[in-house]
């Protein structure tokens, strides 16, 4: 613990219990002493999640409104250019645990994925340059068979320079690059995906497999 964090000042009390004249149990708190403390959130609740997502979709929207400054931190061609760059790697916040990554991936034109999950983490997508369709997918059980689940697109739209996207823990998406020349794509996982456990979706035969994405 560095005691550069301990900002707060946290007074502890002792709960003690008696009983008034007509036998109702009364509590009463006494100080007992205070001493400098962090606080630091609980991880792993949804509502928390969602809190952290919101809160970077509107950080990266800032970002994306600053001219040039992806060009800046890479070096980023007119054309071409395609393929991941990593921009920065958070050891400390993010979710579900400490550590978040800020990465960009340039998309050829119709490049797309298979319908997939980001495990236990949340991701924010901001398109920086060209367009993308997302597509959110669901599980569907037929009345007529409730053991059959069925995976069905739920929504997509294109996202366009500027417009922010973000997934929750076991979501379900897939993208497809709708510009004419590429898609630039700024993407913030709330704990680097390397590694991590995950599913990707086939709707033709409604299965899923369980895989790792590499480095
Ligand atoms: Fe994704």
């Amino acid at each position: 613990m560095r005691a550069g964090r301990l900002r707060f000042r946290v007074m502890i009390e002792q709960a003690t219990e008696s009983k008034n004249s007509v036998g109702e149990v009364l509590q009463t708190w006494n100080y007992v002493g205070s001493v400098w403390a962090d606080i630091e959130p609980i991880r792993g609740e949804e509502r928390l999640n969602i809190a952290q997502a919101q809160a970077v979709a509107r950080h990266m929207k800032d970002l994306l409104s600053v001219p040039g400054w992806l060009e800046e931190r890479i070096n980023l061609p007119a054309e071409g250019g395609f393929g991941r760059h990593d921009l920065h790697q958070d050891e400390e916040f993010g979710h579900p645990d400490g550590g978040f990554l800020l990465m960009c991936g340039i998309q050829r034109p119709g490049q797309d994925n298979l319908p997939h999950d980001h495990g236990t983490t949340w991701v924010v997508y901001g398109v920086y340059e060209g367009a993308i369709e997302q597509t959110k997918w669901r599980w569907s059980y037929p009345e007529a068979d409730r053991t059959a689940p069925e995976l069905k697109p739920l929504e997509s739209w294109v996202q366009k320079p500027g417009d922010i996207a973000f997934f929750l823990p076991g979501e379900i998406h897939h993208t497809c690059c709708v510009a004419d020349d590429r898609a630039v794509v700024v993407r913030l996982e709330g704990q680097k995906l390397a590694g991590m456990l995950r599913h990707r979706y086939d709707p033709k035969t409604n299965t899923a497999e369980l895989y790792t994405s590499g480095s």
